[in-house]
């Protein structure tokens, strides 16, 4: 079978790389643009992009996203994702906790992040910030993918006693495909080993040029433990939200991602979305990916109730057909009919994808395309 990086793809498409790792994330395929794929799902990638750009009619039977635009006037300004990212036992979960007041860390098997954790916290000025914590074990590559990908800001938290790590190096990568700016964190400021310069230096080898070595990308010194530098970082994020220019319109019928997904035994299958536009509510009738839904119930990430959902806000749907998978769209309609119309075609579209044989060759496909 024949395999294709995602950049030389992306070359031959005359598209961006970064748009390629956005579309396959959503696809469920977890890669960077230097990965390779195969030739099927370089196929599906392809057939992706030609629907947005070709397939109007398709929309009668499946829901066209590019079409519908937000109009300038019906935008607001939206809190900022922020996703944390990092080598294992770095810090994450830590600083996450001491930004909200929480002990998250105390709860988890042997101290180690397994799953996406999303909250969002209000600043002491009034500010809300949406905050996705990863895990940094090597084993959770597709989470930090994922994180990188559905996020406005990265913060890359080093442990300043220890030093640039795998899993740190593969966050800078990550960060650098989804092409989303970047704030550094070096934590652990109060241990007597810390030594952030050195950190500094090394990550001038990745081409990330921090504040105090004269670059653009912040950096700022922080410890969970004392909360030294946590005001500072908050700062720093709320000024990059600002070049961000961070807008969504909040009056319209909710469009969300899904950031995890699982079956629970008692309350059937759970969703943990992020509104990307519109606000979602209790009641609402969706589609996400090849499942259809109705709003039973939301949770936001205290477990309280909440009866609708802004943009930005991570919330708990329960609700759901069946279990999607991380990375689907869910997308409010206007009745059951239309969501099961469109959640069989989807079935029916992923069904056909499996069997049809694929072309010949990866040339031939591209060629097809011109
Ligand atoms: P994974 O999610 O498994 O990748 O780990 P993590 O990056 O979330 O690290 P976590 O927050 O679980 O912290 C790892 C260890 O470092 C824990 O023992 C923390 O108590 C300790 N730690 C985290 N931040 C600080 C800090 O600022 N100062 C000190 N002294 N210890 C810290
Ligand atoms: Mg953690």
């Amino acid at each position: 079978p024949e395999a294709i990086t995602v950049q030389e793809l992306a070359n031959r498409m005359a598209e961006k790389g970064a748009d390629l790792v956005k579309a396959l994330f959503k696809m469920g395929v977890m890669v960077t643009v230097n990965q390779t794929i195969d030739q099927d799902t370089a196929e599906l990638l392809v057939e992706e992009f030609g629907h947005n750009i070709t397939l109007v009619s398709e929309s009668d039977v499946d829901i066209d996203h590019s079409a519908d635009v937000d109009a300038e006037e019906t935008l607001q300004t939206r809190p900022p994702v922020v996703t944390i990212m990092g080598h294992v036992d770095h810090g994450k979960t830590s600083l996450l906790d001491a930004l909200r007041g929480t002990d998250v860390v105390r709860g988890e098997a042997g101290g180690i992040t397994q799953h996406i954790g999303a909250y969002q916290i209000k600043t002491k000025g009034g500010d809300l910030i949406t905050f996705l914590d990863t895990p940094g074990h090597e084993a959770f590559t597709e989470m930090r993918m994922r994180g990188a990908n559905v996020t406005d800001i990265v913060i890359l938290v080093v442990a300043g006693d220890d030093g640039l790590m795998p899993q740190t190096i593969e966050a800078i990568n990550h960060t650098k495909a989804a092409g989303v700016p970047m704030i550094v964190a070096i934590t652990k400021a109060d241990k007597p080993e810390y030594k952030s310069q050195k950190i500094r230096e090394r990550l001038l080898e990745h081409e990330i040029v921090v504040e105090q070595m004269s670059g653009d990308v912040q950096d700022v010194e922080v410890s969970a433990k004392t909360g030294a530098g946590l005001d500072e970082l908050i700062e720093k994020i709320l000024l990059q939200a600002e070049l961000l220019e961070l807008r969504a319109n909040p009056d319209r019928s909710a469009e969300a991602t899904v950031v995890e997904a699982k079956l629970d035994k008692g309350k059937g299958p759970l969703a943990t979305v992020l509104i990307n536009r519109g606000t979602l509510k209790v009641g609402d009738i969706f589609v996400v990916g090849t499942q259809s839904g109705r709003v039973r119930a939301m949770h936001d990430d205290k477990g309280r109730q909440i009866k609708s959902a802004p943009p930005s806000l991570p919330v708990e749907v329960l609700g759901l057909g069946g279990v999607p998978m991380s990375g689907d769209t869910l997308t409010v309609v206007e009745n059951e009919a239309r969501a099961r119309e469109v959640a069989s075609y989807r079935q029916e579209q992923a069904t056909a994808k499996r069997t049809t044989a694929a072309p010949a060759s990866l040339e031939n496909m591209f060629s097809a395309l011109k």
